[in-house]
């Protein structure tokens, strides 16, 4: 499990190892995957690397060009060093690397931690070979390491997403280790895919960054699902420690543009590396080039605090969130982020959310809003994700509350109750599963103070199915589960996934309506549909 322990190692091993492997903030680049799949060329990486400058992203901090898969030759050297393809790079590493660097750029490398690389059948990886792989990176003037975790278990299946050797934090380690002996620093990037358990925890340690997911691809639904599986890595995030939500889709011409602005100030609040895929040449249009220019958002993601938003509030049935995240400057970010494929009209307190008056900026309009206090009526459009940076805060006293424990609560068809061990399963150290189709989870005699609508609840829930094999399709890192107030209609909320195992709590917090000032309300957890819901702790009303 998590501990404050685990948090200071990791801050120590940031200051106490000689070589700073660690960037403060995340990591900006160009990477051949998202334009070119595995097969990257040098012709590919200079076109793309003078896009950098002549574009000027490269003023903006996108300084890390990395050739992707395919790189490599069939065949290690009689040294047992992986070697360029010479068909693709037929100038080879090092001439690369200096070409990068003589543009003032970094020099990315690709391998995998598996006995062959992604998106090959016969193409060598690093399994066994980390140490020699390691100098060669070093050799070549490398200054990062992309690290990906395919044939972890054979040479014949790519995607093992299920085996011991894939989801172990060993194979990461040991490369980890290897770029600690060479001369060079390396800010070392893993791709692991964010499967087995409790990676934010290994992963923050060794790694610069780490992706949580498995891939992104080329529509928006994969935006949702990343989204929902980055939301507990909050705990993990940190300067030197970013959760990678994967490379960018801006500018591949595959989102609208309302959809690159949502995708990219998603990826910026929850501080992933901005990892840009799409050609830097005339394929380009001025507005995904403004998208990935926005000095603001950029700013945002790069923030001294190095702090993840988030999720504060989620309306399912309306499709929209609400984020929100610290900045330095005593700031914050605030993100309404308009799931609907229409515009609409939403509103919020802002006292709800501890902020009793600030002034507010949104950044993609690039206007000032001014002071901002109480509720606040906002306009969204299609897909919109619209942030707001908030300064001169003045804090909200907290509602108060009142905690109802799951052991607390009667149970109905499939629903049973676990007693968890020490720390897991918090506050209650108890959870309710198995709360599949026709279950319920019934609290009697629950308390409220008014009668008012949208009462405010926070519901500590366990959700770790995450979406790998599902990912291509609809697999979405979230479990619907209903809440029926007094005998109202069961209304569904979507749980992302709350933390690093099936016992690691999240909270969500819902609004609802339907309760009696009094102390015989009853609350009614359930199943949506045909899927399970997720483990219920217990839940808080704030008021
Ligand atoms: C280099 O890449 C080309 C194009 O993918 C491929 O045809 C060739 O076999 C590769 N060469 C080696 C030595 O792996
Ligand atoms: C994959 O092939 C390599 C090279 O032939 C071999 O050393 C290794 O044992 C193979 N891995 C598995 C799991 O069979
Ligand atoms: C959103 O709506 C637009 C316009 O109606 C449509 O072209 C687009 O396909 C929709 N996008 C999604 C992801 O459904
Ligand atoms: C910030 O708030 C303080 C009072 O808390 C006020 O005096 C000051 O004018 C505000 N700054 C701006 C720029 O509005
Ligand atoms: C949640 O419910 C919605 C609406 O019924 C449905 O479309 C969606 O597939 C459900 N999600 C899961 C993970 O079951
Ligand atoms: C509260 O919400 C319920 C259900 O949505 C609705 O029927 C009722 O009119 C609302 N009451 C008030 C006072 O807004």
């Amino acid at each position: 499990m998590r501990s404050q322990s685990l948090f200071l190692i990791g801050c120590l091993t940031l200051t106490a190892t000689a070589k700073n492997v660690k960037s403060p903030t995340p990591p900006m680049g160009w990477n051949t995957y998202n334009a070119y799949n595995c097969n990257p060329s040098e012709d590919r990486v200079k076109l793309n690397a003078q896009g950098l400058i002549d574009l000027g992203l490269n003023k903006l901090g996108y300084n890390i060009v990395t050739p992707d898969c395919g790189w490599n030759a069939r065949s290690r050297d009689s040294s047992h060093r992986l070697q360029w393809n010479t068909t693709l790079f037929p100038s080879g590493g090092k001439a690369l690397g200096e070409y990068l660097h003589g543009l003032g750029l970094k020099f990315g490398l690709y391998s995998g931690a598996g006995y062959l690389q992604c998106g090959s059948t016969d193409i060598p990886g690093s399994l066994g070979y980390e140490d020699i792989d390691a100098e060669s990176f070093n050799s070549w003037g490398g200054d990062t390491l992309k690290y990906d975790n395919c044939y972890a278990t054979s040479n014949t299946t790519m995607v093992d997403s299920d085996s011991a050797e894939a989801k172990s934090p060993t194979r990461f380690q040991k490369m980890a280790t290897s770029l600690e002996g060479v001369d060079r620093s390396f800010q070392y990037f893993l791709c692991q895919w964010g499967i087995g358990e409790n990676v934010g925890d290994w992963a923050s340690k060794i790694g610069n960054t780490w992706r949580m997911s498995n891939d992104i691809y080329n529509a928006w639904r994969s935006i949702w699902r990343i989204t929902n599986q980055v939301v507990p890595y909050w705990r993990d995030t940190r300067p030197g420690a970013f959760p990678d939500m994967d490379m960018l889709l801006v500018g591949l011409n595959v989102l609208s543009a309302e959809e690159e602005r949502f995708h990219f100030g998603m990826w910026a609040i929850n501080k992933s590396p901005l990892m840009l895929g799409g050609i830097l040449d005339n394929h380009l249009s001025a507005t995904s080039l403004a998208i990935m220019s926005n000095k603001e958002v950029i700013a945002i993601d790069q923030d001294s605090l190095g702090r993840q938003a988030q999720l504060v509030r989620r309306y399912t049935v309306e499709e929209w969130d609400i984020w929100l995240g610290e900045l330095s400057g005593s700031r914050k970010v605030l993100g309404l982020a308009n799931w609907r494929n229409e515009s609409q009209s939403v509103s919020f307190d802002l006292p709800s959310l501890g902020i009793s008056s600030a002034i507010a900026r949104d950044v993609w309009a690039a206007k000032d809003v001014g002071s901002v206090a109480g509720t606040q009526n906002v306009k969204l459009a299609a897909h919109e994700l619209k942030l707001w940076v908030l300064s001169n805060i003045t804090t909200a006293s907290a509602p108060a509350s009142t905690y109802y424990s799951a052991a607390s609560a009667k149970l109905a068809g499939g629903a049973s109750l676990t007693q968890c061990s020490t720390d897991d399963c918090l506050p209650t150290g108890e959870k309710i599963g198995n709360i599949g189709s026709g279950a319920s989870v019934t609290f009697q005699s629950v308390t409220a103070k008014n009668t008012a609508n949208k009462t405010l609840l926070g519901v500590d829930f366990i959700n770790y199915d995450y979406a790998f094999t599902t990912a291509w399709a609809w697999g979405s890192n979230t479990r619907n589960m209903t809440i029926a107030i007094n005998g109202g209609s069961p209304k569904r909320w979507a749980f992302p996934l709350s933390g690093g195992d099936w016992y690691e709590t999240g909270r969500l917090f819902v609004e609802v309506d339907g309760f009696k000032a009094g102390s015989s309300n009853r609350v009614v957890f359930g199943n949506a549909g045909t899927g399970w819901a997720p483990d219920l702790v217990g839940f808080e009303i704030l008021e």
